[in-house]
């Protein structure tokens, strides 16, 4: 049996015993429960660890990953850790990341096919396709493909906007949506976008005007 699984645990040894020699109640602090202000939608792409690449620390980003960090609405997945962090962590920020060459950016790019992942990205081939006017005039393939993942994150970021989990938020508070891409190449977060509210961003027929926010829910046992 391949061994390399071994480095895990030994790394892990090390982790804890440089946290504990840092802060002794280190671990104790962070067993008392989280209170996180982000929820981060990445790609699962081993190349953009959520913690690491914002330097920050255990407790302090609710995360979510997928291939090509999409925002599906029939992803029950996605729905239970969004309205678990908007709810009841009441995060106070969203974080869409997407990343520099993406390999689900640029297999949806394709025709080849791959299996039950095609369907996954078909998604992103319905960005390209909503923007193929712009996209078809950019010769080089790597920039059409890095504006593909600018506008993938920012679509991400709309179909959050049109939930309603994110609507019931707004209709009580405030909570910001935010559209990132990872540059691999510099180690680099480029701001592409910031959604607040669904009135200035989202056309009116995502708008649920009669949404009631949870602090409305009758809770009865
Ligand atoms: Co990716």
């Amino acid at each position: 049996m391949d061994k390399s699984y071994q480095k895990l645990i030994q790394g892990n040894k090390l982790y804890a015993e440089t946290k504990l020699s840092e802060n002794s109640d280190y671990f104790k602090n962070l067993a008392k429960g989280q209170q996180p202000d982000y929820l981060w939608i990445g790609c699962s792409d081993s190349r953009v660890p959520a913690n690491e690449i914002t330097n920050t620390e255990s407790g302090e980003i609710f995360v979510h990953r997928n291939i090509a960090n999409l925002v599906v609405h029939t992803d029950t997945n996605l729905l239970s850790v969004l309205e678990y962090a908007v709810k009841y962590l009441k995060v106070k920020h969203i974080l869409v990341v997407g990343h520099y060459g993406c390999g689900g950016v640029l297999t949806a790019m394709t025709d080849i096919y791959h299996g039950h992942v095609d369907n996954w990205l078909r998604n992103i081939k319905d960005v390209y396709h909503q923007n193929s006017e712009e996209l078809d005039a950019i010769a080089d393939k790597t920039e059409r493909a890095n504006r593909l993942t600018e506008l993938n994150v920012i679509e991400q970021v709309r179909n959050l906007a049109k939930s309603t989990i994110v609507q019931r938020a707004w209709a009580e508070r405030d909570l910001y949506l935010h559209g990132w891409v990872y540059g691999m190449s510099n180690g680099l977060i480029k701001d592409l976008a910031v959604i607040h509210n669904s009135s200035e961003h989202i056309d009116p027929i995502y708008r649920y005007t009669h949404i009631k926010p949870w602090s409305a829910d009758i809770i009865t046992i």
